[in-house]
């Protein structure tokens, strides 16, 4: 599919249907909506009057011999009220518009007085969520399904046309190929969750990074088993040791032209499958834990964006990646390890692995002197039962990287909710013969205790946050535009944090956790 902003108008354009957006509350069509002709206005006007279509958000009705300017069908779409629409109702209205194509089987579109947002919205950004909005739509997986030979299948959505003027045809093209290649990363992200833990192990996820290297223009660099052992990478050897499939450790790099560029780590905890370990979870639903590697996707679907899209910041992608799996060589509750920065962990339950991985990944990023730091990762049950599925916990070590992070995510309507991390949390974590323990000394406040473990390994060394988004990688209910499963959450808001940077303190005093 390809969505594009055409000068021109509306006899000009050449499609098998007509898509028509309509207010709420009106019970006759405005004259102003110049294109829809006599014979439309004859079909609409009693649908309005009868109240059979009020126009509210999303409505949707499809209208068949129109004959609009030869266009034989139509869908008619409300949009509520144009002053309360913000930029995600476009994102929402696309996904509506696109599911209703894709019913009535056209291949080709027009869509038509698309409403207007409040005034603070530019036209780039307006084309960015026509954009996303369609392309996370239309987006399936079916890679495991065969067809049978004369399978009927609806004919492919392959063009969209929204009718620019001059005045906003440039801003609106750039912004639809933005919002483009920030969907395609969250695309990637959610065929690499959907991947089955059988087909998507460690080697797997080292070569879809590659080849995401390959089509982004990014270094790549991955360190193999005895790399691991070599560089003493305690944390993702540990976790790994009851799996027969091997660890790796998958480093991204984007540099762009210019010097003199700040540096941003993403770290994305990468577990192929998560069973517990020897802390065996239980069986039922065991199975969603083939997206424990949710950051992992999300690293590499902005890492895909940013590639494209070339923003004059350094970034760098950390990727720990292995099974978490009981056998006979696993790790055992009350092991203690060694991770990659020489802290020492009391392991106490093997379940909390995440944590255990990400920890060599934070260490290793220190290298990069990094201006910001930001790890995601679906970390901890209690996000979850906190958050739900509608919002990401967002917490760290700098108040300034956290309120861009808050801002970011309403810029691309992926949502996130601060939580605190104090010190208090941090004592919680002590163990008795080791730097740290992996769990907290009771369930309370689990996704914060997380974030403690974390800040261990972070100190006061970078601005760090850490986004757990165990709620929001996987959903199971459908959006107007996300289909129920795996969303790639995580993609377009560190790509779009990353464009909207602007450098954060970096002294130490103020990255210190408060009482
Ligand atoms: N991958 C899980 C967290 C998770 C749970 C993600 C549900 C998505 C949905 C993580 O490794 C885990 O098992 N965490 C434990 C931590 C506990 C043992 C302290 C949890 O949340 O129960
Ligand atoms: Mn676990
Ligand atoms: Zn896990």
């Amino acid at each position: 599919m390809k969505i594009t902003a055409k000068q021109l108008s509306l006899p000009q354009v050449k499609v098998d249907c007509a898509v028509v957006y309509l207010p709420k509350g009106k019970t006759a069509i405005e004259n102003h909506i110049r294109e829809i002709g006599k014979s439309l206005r004859a079909i609409i006007s009693p649908l309005l009057q009868n109240g059979d279509f009020t126009g509210a958000f999303g409505q949707t009705i499809p209208i068949y011999n129109t004959a609009i300017n030869k266009i034989g069908k139509v869908i008619i779409i409300g949009y509520g009220t144009a002053e309360e629409n913000s930029i995600e109702e476009i994102r929402r209205l696309l996904g509506k518009t696109v599911n209703a194509l894709q019913k009535t089987r056209a291949t080709s579109a027009v869509l038509l007085n698309l409403p207007k947002v409040q005034e603070q919205v530019q036209w780039r950004e307006y084309g960015m969520a026509l954009a996303e909005g369609a392309f996370l739509a239309a987006y399936s997986f079916k890679d495991y399904i065969k067809k049978a030979p004369n399978d009927d299948a609806a004919p492919p959505l392959k063009e969209l046309i929204i009718l620019s003027k001059k005045n906003n045809h440039i801003p609106l093209s750039k912004g639809i190929k933005i919002g483009t290649i920030l969907a395609e990363g969250s695309n990637h992200a959610r065929t690499l969750l959907h991947t089955p833990a059988n087909k998507l192990r460690p080697v797997e996820l080292e070569k879809a990074a590659r080849a995401i290297a390959h089509e982004s223009g990014l270094k790549i660099k991955v360190f193999k088993q005895k790399d691991l052992i070599e560089k003493k990478f305690g944390g993702i050897l540990a976790v790994n040791k009851g799996s027969t499939e091997q660890a790796r450790f998958i480093i991204l790099e984007y540099t762009p032209t210019v010097k003199n560029v700040k540096t941003i780590c993403l770290i994305g905890k990468g577990i192929t499958f998560d069973s517990g370990g020897i802390s065996l979870k239980p069986s039922s639903k065991m199975w969603e834990m083939k997206y424990d590697m949710g950051g992992a996707a999300a690293v590499l679907g902005a890492l895909y964006s940013l590639g494209k899209l070339k923003p004059s910041i350094r970034i760098i992608g950390l990727i720990p990646t292995t099974e978490n799996m009981p056998d006979g060589n696993a790790l055992k509750p009350g092991d203690v390890i060694t991770a990659f920065n020489k802290k020492t962990i009391e392991v106490l339950n093997t379940d909390a692995e995440g944590r255990l991985i990400l920890a060599d990944a934070l260490g290793y990023a220190t290298r990069y002197k990094p201006d910001a730091v930001i790890d995601a990762a679906t970390l901890t049950g209690a996000c979850v039962v906190a958050l739900g599925h509608e919002a990401a916990a967002v917490l760290g070590n700098s108040p300034a990287l956290i309120e861009q992070i808050i801002g970011a995510a309403a810029y691309c309507g992926e949502k996130v909710w601060p939580l605190p991390l104090w010190k208090t949390h941090k004592k919680r974590m002590k163990s008795t013969i080791a730097n740290i323990s992996n769990i907290s000394d009771d369930r309370a406040a689990g996704t914060i205790t997380a974030g403690a473990f974390l800040h261990e390994f972070v100190d006061e060394q970078y601005p760090w946050a850490h986004l757990d988004i165990a709620g929001t990688a996987w959903i199971p209910r459908s959006t107007d535009y996300l289909e129920k499963g795996p969303t790639g959450f995580g993609a377009r808001l560190m790509a779009q944090l990353v464009l909207n940077f602007k450098s954060v303190p970096k002294n130490k005093k103020i990255l210190q956790l408060s009482d």
